[in-house]
């Protein structure tokens, strides 16, 4: 636990360090789980936007994409269900002080229980090499039924008093378990309470007639209000979606995990429409379709798990996670849900207006059915970030840090290094990137020996560096030096666009997913 402790400490102050997050309003001692992006986190987090819109609207013919506003007439929050049931159950010990989400406690009980499976089935693994069939020792060998059933048991009475509005059970799950408070251990609680997530706040001038609004919780009802605008403006014929990317706000209760969980943070969305009956068809192919994606990253499959939900939120028929495992464990990264047609009905009963998709070939009308995938832009940064963040020990026994960042994401993709400052290297290095800027982001850097700038731009996960020397001056070649491998070529000026296109172009990486 330590050691993970230290890892995401290092995430955090490198991302400080090198430019990419800063706390919010820090002259002020920051502000509670409110972060800032800095001159490089806003490139990479910009890389990620791009990257996602491209693959959902640009890729697909029958996906396009609106920004709709943050303020939202109010209405919409209670057809949405959000003013009633956009709660997180919360616990307060009562030696600490401090406040936990009673759903997450008991949900940290159960991945211990699947970790002490896994380690089960590891061990196993080494013991029986190739002969090992995974799936009957899961199925068979007492230990690992033992504690998969019990996770099981527990997430479904944590659901059902979750649903039915059975807190004490909540409560009495929470100590039948033992469960203490993560930091003093504690087992001293006060009963399990809803807390509404949404923040409230007033339009208008005079206090008499001021309207309460929220800020919204969740980008998705702009693109449901605006169902019916973009499917006949667009003449959108059913399977269609219609993407968005945009902030959010929610009150959390506990937002201790640096980007992880903010109180204001962005989504990407997407809301597939389709004929009813057939979400689950959607419902399976957006699954598929949206891991693709995140694997195309290359962080490693082994980083990426689907959990499905045991508790469906009230608008949803099906649900899965894409987790990701973050410096402090696998946590949800992406939502998938097929969310039936709640909203779109619930917005036609408050609003008395038809939405609906009239079908040529029966030729009637019905309100469609949704299956949704959201992200988080944020937690899509830390999962990156905090998995590219890796301490080299090279063959002379230095170490070094390195950014592994994916290429396509980098927020610059290559430095340009004139090796001394002087000689005319300068104004060559110069001339390098008067040609480069208009394809790319390019830095440059003549302050201390290369040796020292290679390291910067390694820490800063800029994939290239491209060193000017004298030879530069006679025959138009340079030195690229590549981040990951540290091999350098010599190569000709004319070349480097081409070169760098090659490894960063999104059509590449995006090609990946196929
Ligand atoms: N429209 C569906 C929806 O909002 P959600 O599971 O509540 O579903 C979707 O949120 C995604 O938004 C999550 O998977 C997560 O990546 C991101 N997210 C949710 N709350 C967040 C928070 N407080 N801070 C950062 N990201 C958050």
């Amino acid at each position: 636990m330590a050691k993970q402790d230290d890892i995401f400490k290092n995430v955090i102050s490198h991302a400080k360090e090198y430019g990419y997050i800063f706390p919010s309003s820090e002259i002020y001692d920051g502000l509670s789980a409110v972060y800032d992006y800095a001159q490089n986190g806003v490139e990479l987090k910009r890389n990620i936007r791009e990257y996602w819109w491209k693959s959902m609207v640009q890729m697909h013919e029958n996906i396009v994409g609106i920004d709709a506003s943050i303020f939202m007439h109010p209405t919409t929050w209670k057809a949405s269900g959000h003013v009633d049931a956009f709660n997180d159950p919360l616990i307060d010990n009562k030696d600490s002080k401090k406040r936990y989400r009673a759903d997450v406690l008991i949900e940290d009980y159960c991945e211990k229980l699947y970790q002490k499976a896994q380690k089960e089935i590891e061990k196993a693994k080494k013991r029986f090499g190739e002969a090992f069939d995974e799936q009957e020792f899961i199925t068979t060998n007492p230990r690992v039924v033992e504690y998969l059933a019990k996770k099981k048991a527990i997430l479904e009475r944590m659901a059902k008093g979750l649903d039915t509005g059975d807190l004490a059970d909540v409560k009495a799950l929470i100590e039948e378990l033992e469960i203490a408070d993560p930091d003093t251990g504690s087992k001293n609680w006060t009963e399990v309470r809803q807390f509404n997530l949404m923040f409230g706040t007033k339009l208008g001038a005079s206090a008499d007639s001021a309207m309460d609004l929220y800020l919204r919780p969740e980008t998705a009802q702009g693109i449901f209000v605006n169902f019916l605008n973009v499917q006949k403006t667009g003449r959108m014929k059913i399977p269609f979606g219609i993407a968005q990317t945009g902030k959010a706000f929610r009150n959390e209760i506990v937002a201790r995990q640096f980007i992880f969980r903010m109180r204001e943070f962005e989504q990407m969305e997407m809301q597939f429409f389709v004929k009813p009956g057939e979400e689950m068809k959607y419902y399976e192919y957006w699954k598929d379709t949206r891991y693709k994606w995140h694997l195309s990253l290359g962080m490693g499959a082994e980083n990426y798990r689907f959990h499905d939900h045991e508790k469906l939120a009230h608008y949803a028929n099906a649900a899965t996670d894409i987790e990701f495992n973050f410096p402090f464990g696998f946590k949800e990264l992406e939502g998938i849900h097929s969310r039936t047609d709640f909203d779109l009905k619930a917005h036609e009963k408050f609003s008395g207006k038809k939405l609906q998709f009239f079908d040529n070939e029966t030729n009637s009308s019905y309100v469609p059915y949704v299956v949704e995938t959201s992200v988080g832009l944020d937690r899509m940064f830390l999962s990156v970030f905090s998995k590219s963040l890796v301490e080299e020990t090279l063959e002379d026994g230095s170490t070094r840090t390195v950014l592994r960042l994916p290429s396509v994401l980098a927020p610059t993709k290559a430095a340009v290094l004139p090796l001394v400052k002087k000689d005319g290297l300068p104004e060559l290095a110069q001339e390098i990137i008067e040609d480069l800027k208009w394809d790319f982001n390019v830095a440059y850097d003549e302050k201390d020996a290369v040796g020292r700038r290679y390291r910067r731009a390694d820490a800063l996960g800029t994939p290239f560096c491209i060193t000017v020397d004298h030879q530069s001056l006679e025959d138009k070649t340079v030195t690229i030096r590549h981040r990951d491998t540290m091999k350098q070529d010599r190569v000709a000026i004319a070349d480097l666009k081409s070169i760098i296109e090659n490894e960063v172009s999104m059509k590449n990486w995006l090609k990946k997913m196929l």
